[in-house]
């Protein structure tokens, strides 16, 4: 979602901030702009659309020529993109200029208070009631740090912001209350962004701000108080992301390069946890609940989207290898739920980004109930890293693309790294270890046969709906690959357990609606044939992911792509390989930008 970046420091503030806010496009956005004070007064430029749009309009000419500035890349939430409603915002005389990334709830009373005040407002948007309340207290004869803060303490909701006051272009004001915001250290330079992957190259210690912080960025120097005025102190983060990592290097899309990066990203989960040979999951992350966490009686996985997906298999894993109870919620839905809650339940909460509005509250209200929270999280640093009491990070390196792909497989190992470790009966650990140190090898004979999939999806890109079915493992697979479909291609797409077909979407069938069958051999693979015959007697296609070897699914499907074996459980870290290419090339055979899908962001910081 919105994206903001900051500068202060030796060089100029315009290419710093265009290189920024391309960093952060990733995130979804529907326009752009710039605040750089410039020879006693502040110049922004604003525009609808791409940041190349912003960029060109910036080409010619000396008015943006500071060293400092703030940068947003803004996902409309009130009010429709436009320029107007475009970030930043000022204040009536052109002093306080803002970004904000976030919601502030009680904008409306203080618009309604500040218009009665006499300001003047541009937009339709929340965000701009922060410049005009800092002028109001200003002009009550407050000094700026005292106006920002009570302006602060009268926002309700969440934000993150980055102020420019003009009489003072030494300083870059920065702000966070639930909404994340780190600055980058440099030397004789200091940035500051939503996302660290918009520092990738220009620096790589970071601090990750904490609610209720305000921080006073200067060129060679940093503090940060509390609300109450009281310098809070703060520690530099090393970021272990490269810049290679988050380019796309030869691939034509990060979606691409992200697929292919799969045996790495597994291999990258268990790398240092597992040892085979002594039969030993050793979860770092974990150590300090560990006891605590072998009293556990039952689990609680919350997550959105594919993390939730990720977590279905979860639900399997745990109960099948370390025997304990576990239910996946929706994050979103959770907030909802009136169940007793039991302190023998931990939560895992599972989030790429680690900044998900819905996991972080869904967290929140299980701390309240006094209940362990875990995190599996890929990005360093972030909230939902820290508001866990312990976690597992998935080392995956940032994820660019917005739909999610190798997340998914490292939250799958790391899962299946977590019900061995809680599992009192070690007798098939080993078995376990040693086929998971094979995984990665698997999905690379699956990637070297991408263009067979490639040529399918020519075949199959111009139908407009899909039905996904699995089962057991390979039931949240066919979520999943819905999903991806659904999401990069703008296909209808539906996955289902294969069992429920016969009650309903069977209906659906006909020779224009295809299926997408996840049927390896395993113990549900004689149920699955059966589910397929029933298509295939209503003429609907079936395209298979079947294991290799497997000669009983020629007789049942149009099409099949093979899969090396594995066993049962670790089916999905191979099965949803082949779906997420299939999307990508359905994706892009129908001249859809991949990576950015419509509507779409990379990090859902609104509940
Ligand atoms: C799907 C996708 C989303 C995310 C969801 C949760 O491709 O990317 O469904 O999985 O928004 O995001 P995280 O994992 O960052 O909490």
């Amino acid at each position: 979602m919105c994206g903001i970046i900051g500068y202060i420091g030796k060089e100029k503030s315009k290419p710093v901030l265009i290189n920024g806010l391309k960093a952060l496009e990733y995130r979804g956005y529907d326009s752009a702009g710039i605040a750089i004070p410039t020879n006693n007064k502040v110049e922004v430029r604003k525009s609808v659309g791409q940041v190349k749009v912003l960029e060109k309009s910036l080409a010619n000419g000396n008015d943006f020529n500071g060293h400092l500035g703030i940068g947003h890349t803004r996902w409309a939430t009130h009010g429709s993109p436009s320029e107007a409603n475009a970030h930043p915002h000022r204040d009536c005389l052109g002093r306080v200029f803002v970004v904000h990334n976030g919601i502030i709830e009680n904008y409306k009373e203080l618009k309604g208070y500040l218009q009665n005040q006499g300001h003047n407002f541009l937009s339709e948007t929340d965000t701009e009631v922060v410049p005009h309340l800092i002028e109001n207290f200003l002009n009550s004869g407050k000094d700026f740090d005292t106006a920002l803060f009570d302006t602060l303490k009268m926002i309700k909701g969440a934000y993150a912001l980055a102020i420019i006051d003009a009489k003072n272009p030494e300083i870059l004001y920065a702000a966070k209350l639930s909404s994340p915001l780190v600055i980058g250290v440099g030397s004789g330079e200091n940035f500051l962004a939503s996302d660290p992957s918009a520092l990738v190259g220009k620096t790589k210690d970071v601090i990750y701000l904490n609610d209720g912080e305000i921080a006073k960025i200067k060129q060679n120097n940093i503090s940060i108080t509390n609300l109450e005025k009281q310098e809070t102190p703060f520690e530099i983060v090393r970021l272990e992301w490269d810049l290679e990592q988050a380019q796309k290097g030869d691939f034509p899309h990060f979606m691409l390069k992200e697929i292919f990066e799969g045996p790495e990203v597994v291999r990258s989960a268990f790398r240092g946890r597992i040892k085979s040979e002594e039969n030993l999951v050793k979860l770092g992350g974990l150590e300090q609940v560990a006891n605590e966490l072998k009293q556990v009686k039952r689990l609680l996985i919350l997550a959105c989207g594919t993390s939730y997906y990720a977590g279905l298999v979860g639900e399997y894993l745990f109960e099948e290898i370390a025997k304990l109870p576990t239910e996946v919620h929706f994050a979103s839905e959770f907030c909802y739920r009136n169940e007793p809650f039991d302190k023998g339940t931990a939560v895992i909460a599972i989030s790429q980004s680690g900044e998900t509005a819905d996991t972080l509250s869904a967290i929140q209200k299980s701390k309240k109930h006094g209940l362990m929270t875990i995190g599996i999280v890929n990005t360093v640093g972030s909230t939902i890293a820290r508001e866990t009491e312990a976690g597992v990070y998935n080392h995956a390196g940032p994820e660019i693309g917005v739909a999610s792909t190798k997340a998914f497989l490292s939250q799958l190992t790391i899962l299946a790294m977590m019900a061995i470790y809680l599992s009192k009966d070690k007798s098939s650990t080993k078995v376990l270890l040693e086929e998971l140190e094979k995984i990665p090898e698997k999905i690379k004979i699956i990637l070297t046969q991408s263009a067979k999939l490639e040529k399918l999806a020519e075949k199959y890109k111009d139908y407009e709906n899909f039905l996904f079915v699995g089962r057991r493992y390979n039931y949240p697979v066919a979520l999943e690959g819905a999903l991806k479909l659904k999401e990069i291609s703008y296909i209808h797409a539906e996955g289902y357990g294969a069992g429920e077909m016969k009650h309903g979407p069977i209906a659906m069938i006909s020779q224009n609606f295809p299926t997408m069958a996840i049927v390896p051999q395993n113990s549900v693979s004689e149920k699955m044939f059966s589910n397929l015959e029933e298509i295939k007697a209503r003429k609907g296609p079936i395209f298979a992911i079947a294991t290799e070897g497997d000669e009983k699914i020629l007789e049942l499907a149009n099409d099949i792509f093979y899969i090396p074996k594995t066993i049962e459980l670790f089916e999905p870290l191979l099965t949803v390989v082949p779906l997420q290419l299939l999307a990508y090339y359905i994706g892009t055979k129908r001249g859809f930008d991949v990576d950015k899908p419509r509507n779409l962001a990379k990090s859902v910081t609104v509940e």
